[in-house]
Formats: C-alpha cells, sequence, structure tokens
C-alpha cells in the first residue's frame, strides 16, 4: 500500500475503505472482510451510525491499532465547541479506541468554528492524529482555511474521473491541504463511471477493471480513494490497483472526462442548505 504524507507528518494509506450506507448490523461483517483483504484505512462517520461495527471489527481482527487508520467526522447536529467535543469523546467511545487518526467537519454549516476548536483541542490532546474538513467548495474552504490556526489536512470532497475537482488544487496546495475523494467509483446508485467505455477500454490494455482505472488514476494523481462494497470480490479488486501505472497518454484521456468539476451537489444552494440543516441540523 502506498502512502500519502499529511503536513503535519502524519503517513495515510492512499486507498481505504468508506462504510457509507452501510447498515449497522452489516457493518462489522464488511469491515471484517475489508481488513482481511488488506484495507487499513477505514472511513466512517458520526451520521452513518455504524461506527460501532468499525470499532468491533478492528477489535476482532488482531491488527495492531497503529496499524489501522481510523477516520470518522463530526456531524452538523454536533457541530460547535461543546457538542463537538462530546461527539468526539463518543466516537472514541464507539471506535473502542483511544485516538482517531483522521477527525473531519462533515459538512460545511453550524458552527465550524465552535467544532474546530474542539478538533484543535483534541489534536493537543492526541485523541486525533489529524483534522480536516470534507465537503468545503472553494470559496468555503478558503474562508475557513485562512481564519483557523490550524490548517485543515484534509478536505474530502466528490472526486472521480467525471468530477475531477482540479479547480480547487491550487487553493488546497495553498494551506498544504490533501484531497480525499468520496464517490470513488461515482457514487451509490450511479454507475456511469463503472461503466464508463473510456475507462473499460484503458484498463483492457492493462488487465484491470475500468473501477480500478478509476481508482488509480486518482491515487497517482496522490488523491486518497475510499470505494464502498458490500461484496468482498469487489473489496479484492478496488485494492489491487498499485502494480500498474496509467501512461501520460491514458491520464490525459481521463482528464478529458470531467464533466462537473466541482462536482454535482451544489453546497451553497439554500435549498440544499435549507433541507439539511432542517432535516439533520
Ligand atoms: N464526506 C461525504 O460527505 C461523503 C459522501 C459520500 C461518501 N463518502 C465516503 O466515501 C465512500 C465511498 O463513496 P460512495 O460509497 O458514495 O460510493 P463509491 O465508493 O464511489 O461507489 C460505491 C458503489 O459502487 C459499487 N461498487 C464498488 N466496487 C465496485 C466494483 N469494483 N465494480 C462495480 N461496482 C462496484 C458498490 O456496490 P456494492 O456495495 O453492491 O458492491 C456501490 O454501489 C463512502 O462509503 C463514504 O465512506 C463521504
Amino acid at each position: 500500500m502506498e502512502n500519502l504524507k499529511l503536513s503535519n507528518g502524519v503517513e495515510m494509506p492512499l486507498l481505504g475503505y468508506g462504510v457509507f450506507m452501510v447498515s449497522p448490523e452489516e457493518c462489522e461483517r464488511c469491515v471484517s472482510d475489508a481488513l482481511s483483504v488488506g484495507y487499513r484505512l477505514i472511513d466512517t462517520a458520526q451520521a452513518y451510525y455504524n461506527e460501532e461495527g468499525v470499532g468491533n471489527a478492528w477489535r476482532k481482527s488482531g491488527i495492531k491499532r497503529e496499524d489501522l487508520f481510523l477516520v470518522t467526522k463530526v456531524w452538523i447536529a454536533n457541530a460547535g465547541e461543546e457538542k463537538a467535543a462530546q461527539s468526539i469523546d463518543e466516537s472514541l467511545r464507539k471506535l473502542q479506541t483511544e485516538y482517531i487518526d483522521l477527525l473531519l467537519i462533515h459538512q460545511a454549516y453550524g458552527d465550524v468554528f465552535g467544532s474546530w476548536r474542539a478538533m484543535e483541542k483534541a489534536y493537543r490532546d492526541g485523541k486525533v492524529r489529524a483534522i480536516g474538513v470534507s465537503n468545503f467548495q472553494a470559496g468555503r474552504f478558503f474562508d475557513f482555511a485562512h481564519y483557523v490556526d490550524v490548517k485543515p489536512m484534509v478536505n474530502q470532497l466528490q472526486c472521480n474521473a467525471l468530477i475531477q475537482q482540479i479547480g480547487i488544487e491550487p487553493l488546497l496546495a495553498e494551506f498544504g491541504t490533501k484531497m480525499m475523494a468520496w464517490g470513488p467509483l461515482g457514487g451509490q446508485g450511479v454507475d456511469d463511471v463503472i461503466k464508463s467505455e473510456v475507462l473499460g477500454k484503458i484498463g483492457s490494455n492493462y488487465g484491470k477493471s475500468a473501477a480500478q482505472v478509476a481508482l488509480r488514476w486518482l491515487t497517482q494523481r496522490g488523491i486518497v480513494a475510499i470505494p464502498k462494497s458490500t461484496h468482498r470480490e469487489r473489496m479484492e479488486q478496488n485494492l489491487n490497483v498499485f502494480d500498474f501505472t496509467l501512461s501520460d497518454d491514458d491520464m490525459a484521456l481521463i482528464a478529458n472526462l470531467n464533466q462537473h468539476d466541482t462536482g454535482t451537489i451544489n453546497f451553497g444552494d439554500p435549498q440544499f442548505v435549507k433541507y439539511l440543516i432542517e432535516n439533520y441540523g
């Protein structure tokens, strides 16, 4: 497994396993499978209601804590210094660990500066090894990163071969922030990446699937990918992307697939913001 070095020196695996929409009941089985096929980064969130399943699977795996990289996220309902601090302790309890490797603010709403102060404190106290944000699109990201003391080490964004997030790269670089891709295979219920003829054709030259090309393309750009699958054979397939290198020509062909650079969700759309806050805040 290749690693990525964060701005504070922490090493993070370039490929991990995500558990969005994996039910609490199924999560332990899925994460056990993922760990047994070789994943060492697990991406969960308070809002996924499955942190306990992740913790149970790790506890039973026998894998040393220092060999695992756990990512979780503070949900909107827990925004603000006091509530975020409590929620971090709750996540630690559910994950059954003394520290979280990477803690993110899940969405850019509510008292995110208060949440960040709690996260900075958790970072200083050793409860968290790295802190970052998620779904902070360019303008929001700049405003936030400019004013906080500890700069976000990661911004987790919707990113894949059709949503390339090229525009935000210089801003992330300005603050030493690394990108992590959610929906690296197009997201759940969307098959346009996996079924892409271009990716399929490129893959056939390397004996790889379109999904593997999509993941290799991200990791070759230095972006952490966290594909989700409940199927063990797909977990294996998705992890098996470090034994080939896409040529410059193939990287250029994939660059041409960019359709929605900033993502398919406008996080500044008042209707979307209203919906999230009214239903989940
Ligand atoms: N920060 C955020 O707001 C945010 C938002 C969304 C997701 N995330 C994180 O990012 C992770 C990944 O994103 P995602 O779950 O939305 O989508 P994704 O990983 O891009 O795609 C998952 C979908 O692809 C299918 N799949 C997986 N591997 C495949 C393969 N090799 N061939 C064909 N189909 C395959 C899965 O089906 P099966 O399960 O049936 O195999 C599932 O339907 C999440 O689990 C979560 O950890 C974060």
